[in-house]
């Protein structure tokens, strides 16, 4: 008897909305269909807008939220189609939703999200509003995904990083026999996109290309890497709100060559890793990328320079780097269901393991 999910995520370099349908009624997921669905300009300008504060933002956000439901639904339709399935095969939707805020020092995290809207759309129970619980039990409601790295990525001889490159960085620790640690380390792509959006125009930088024809300004680099959040013991969760292009623009002199200074975003993702890993104190047998900062040859290249441990894609333990973070919450939103915690209290500071979001039932 198949067990189906389906897991949306979108994250916080605001390219999209990945969608996975996933049965989990074997020992390993086995994923049967994959989507991405890129926002059109227009919802992205207005979903990076939102992520500052401005006029009419509850009214915006709204409509913003309603905009993400039939993305989303139609995403939902296109994978059942394409697994020749149908609404009622599927268990519930687990939905993150679009992340506006992240504020948990505040007390409070907001992903904009239509969970009512969505169930109505597709017939199919939703699970959202995963991130809360774990605030409001004094975590940081960020990572999430470790538990799910640690179920379906745990070796058992080999220790081993499972590092997500998103619009920020997380990394879970796995080692044989000992609690599964993890923490943001700090801006994966949001950096890289944001400066090529503003020097050439482009969404982001493919493959790296353009950073690896700059030269790492050091300067520039010791700049960034004095961050406090760097410095910062876990638990701890970052977003735009630390890294952006304010910050950035606060640091440049002016006189920096453009791909010099991409070159230089690119090395602070994979320096601020490597040491986040040091500080840490965790020796890694071999280090696993996901999400789309996977496909940036010229990043990977870099951490394999800094890292004295085999870098390679999630692809090679099985899971493919575009769909783990989708994954994650249709796992999660199973969890949900059953009625089992998803954070790990170690990871997000949480006073213990919480059964984690709401459901909206079909
Ligand atoms: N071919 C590529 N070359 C370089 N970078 C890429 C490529 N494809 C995607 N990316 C980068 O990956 C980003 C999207 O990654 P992803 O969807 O994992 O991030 P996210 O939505 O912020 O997810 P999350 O916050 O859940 O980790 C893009 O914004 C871009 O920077
Ligand atoms: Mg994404």
């Amino acid at each position: 008897m198949k067990e189906l999910f389906v897991g949306i995520m979108s994250g916080t370099s605001l390219d999209g909305i990945d969608a996975v349908l996933v049965d989990f009624s074997a020992e390993r997921p086995a994923q049967l269909a994959h989507a991405h669905q890129p926002y059109a300009s227009t919802l992205r300008d207005e979903l990076t807008a939102l992520c500052a504060s401005g006029p009419d933002e509850i009214h915006r956000s709204q409509r913003a939220a309603i905009a993400l439901a039939h993305m989303s639904a139609e995403l939902v339709s296109g994978l059942l189609a394409a697994a020749g399935l149908s609404a009622a095969d599927v268990s519930a939707i687990g939905c993150h939703g679009q992340t506006v805020r992240h504020m948990p020092d505040a007390g409070y995290t907001l992903q904009i999200n239509a969970p009512s809207l969505l169930a109505e759309l597709t017939g199919i129970a939703v699970v959202a509003d995963f991130r809360t619980r774990d605030i409001a039990a004094g975590g940081q409601g960020a990572p999430l995904v470790p538990a799910f790295h640690a179920h379906v990525f745990s070796d058992a001889t080999r220790s081993r990083v499972v590092l997500n490159i998103g619009g920020m960085a997380n990394v879970t620790l796995l080692a044989p026999g000992e609690p599964v640690r993890g923490f943001d380390c700090g801006p994966g792509n949001v950096l890289m996109d944001g400066w090529i959006a503003r020097a050439r125009g482009l969404p982001y930088d493919a493959d790296g290309a353009w950073a690896a024809t700059g030269k790492v300004d050091l300067r520039l680099l010791d700049g960034l890497l004095s961050h406090p959040f760097f410095a910062r013991q876990p638990p701890k969760s970052c977003g735009r709100e630390q890294f952006n292009l304010d910050w950035l623009d606060s640091l440049l002199s002016g006189n920096e060559r453009a791909e010099a200074v991409q070159a230089t975003l690119a090395e602070l993702s994979a320096v601020s890793v490597c040491q986040a890993l040091a500080s840490a104190g965790f020796s890694a047998d071999e280090i696993a990328v996901c999400g789309g900062g996977a496909l940036n040859t010229h990043l990977v290249r870099r951490l394999q320079v800094h890292t004295r441990t085999q870098v390679v894609s999630t692809a090679q333990w099985g899971v493919a780097p575009d769909s783990v973070e989708s994954l994650a919450f249709a796992w999660l939103a199973r969890r949900t269901l059953r009625g089992e915690a998803g954070n790990v209290a170690d990871v997000t500071g949480a006073r213990g393991a919480r059964i984690l979001g709401a459901v909206w039932p079909a």
